[in-house]
């Protein structure tokens, strides 16, 4: 038996229902585009893991670096006796919360990568045998469901992964993040900063082609999951920063003209040669923007702290 809870509040086929309809409606609008949680199957969580570590891609060892700093503040500041962490991915760098909170301890990392969550919740259990797991199979853009854990919570949401929504998105989800919390709970949440458009752009488009493996997985799941015959050799993986929305933007763009198959979806897709598909935006932020959309969504915004370099920020507010 597994030393810790797992639920998924997907059904089993829901992933297959949803990437049918995401595909049919990102594939046949123009331009075209897929949604970021498609490339985490488990190849592209460990894909995802080898970015953490590329050394142009600054964001994970710079949110470290803040978590390392601050997590005895934190834990002072939430005195939370559960940590519910939303994209937990491998949860590395939340040891770093979990040795700093007060035990008892609950921990309830939310993924859709099953994956992911099994994995980290085998290596945490290993360091930490008190800590309560609950695993969640779940997808955040969608109404969570948190199961019962003692208060006061904190809510963490980590690597900048918020900056994967798009502004209408990102409010619609922090106003129900809100909702799923009470006075006392808390929100932590770590957003990658504006800077020089060169140390972006290199952070998402490494020399040693990690990225655009990672950026190129999503076709393998769409071959594999709907029987399309996407050749992801077809296919440059393209990162470009968008100066008036501040986001980077990664997009697959077609060598040649290509045409896929999409058998399960009864459709056929053409693409030109040099017609994009946007993948991801990855949005950068500024201290007052993050304070603006935190106060709009019912957050009461509190401490902001970067590391050394001013490159990443984490912040930290209450539910009021
Ligand atoms: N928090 C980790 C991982 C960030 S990568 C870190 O900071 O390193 C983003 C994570 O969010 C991945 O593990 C991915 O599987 C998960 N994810 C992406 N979209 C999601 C969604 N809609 N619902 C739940 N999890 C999602
Ligand atoms: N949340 C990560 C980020 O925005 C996701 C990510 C990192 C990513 N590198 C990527 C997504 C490359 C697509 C391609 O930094």
């Amino acid at each position: 038996m597994r030393p810790f809870q797992l639920t998924r509040t997907l059904p089993e086929d829901a992933t297959g229902a949803a990437l049918r309809a995401d595909v049919l409606h990102g594939l046949t609008r123009a331009p075209k585009s897929l949604p970021p949680k498609w490339f985490y199957d488990a190849r592209g969580s460990e894909l995802f893991e080898e970015i953490t570590r590329l050394p142009d891609y600054y964001p994970t060892r710079a949110e470290r670096e803040i978590l390392a700093d601050r997590a005895a503040d934190i834990a002072a500041a939430t005195g939370a006796h559960t940590l519910v962490e939303l994209g937990s991915g491998s949860s590395e760098k939340t040891r770093l919360l979990l040795d700093a909170l007060p035990t008892p301890l609950t921990y309830i990392p939310v993924d859709v990568s099953e994956s992911a969550l099994t994995g980290a919740a085998d290596g945490l259990l290993a360091d930490h045998p008190d800590l309560r797991v609950h695993a969640l199979i779940a997808d955040f853009t969608r109404v969570l469901e948190l199961p019962e854990a003692p208060g006061p919570r904190l809510v963490a949401f980590l690597g900048g992964t918020i900056g994967n929504l798009l502004p209408a998105e990102r409010a619609e989800f922090l106003t129900s993040v809100r909702k799923l919390m009470a006075p006392g709970d808390s929100l932590l949440i770590g957003t990658d900063l504006v800077k020089e458009e060169s140390v972006l752009v290199r952070a998402y488009d490494d020399p040693t082609g990690v990225t655009a493996a990672f950026n190129k997985n999503v076709l393998d799941v769409i071959d594999r999951e709907l029987d399309a015959d996407f050749d992801p050799d077809d296919f440059d993986h393209v990162a470009l920063w968008n100066r008036e929305e501040e986001w980077i933007e990664m997009r697959l763009r077609a060598r040649r003209d290509v045409v896929v198959k999409i058998p399960e979806l009864d459709l056929v897709v053409p693409f030109a040669a040099g017609e994009e598909l946007r993948t991801e935006i990855s949005a950068k932020f500024r201290e007052e923007g993050v304070r603006a959309e935190l106060s709009a969504a019912g957050f009461v915004p509190g401490h902001w702290w970067t590391d050394a370099a001013g490159r990443f920020a984490l912040s930290l507010a209450t539910a009021g």
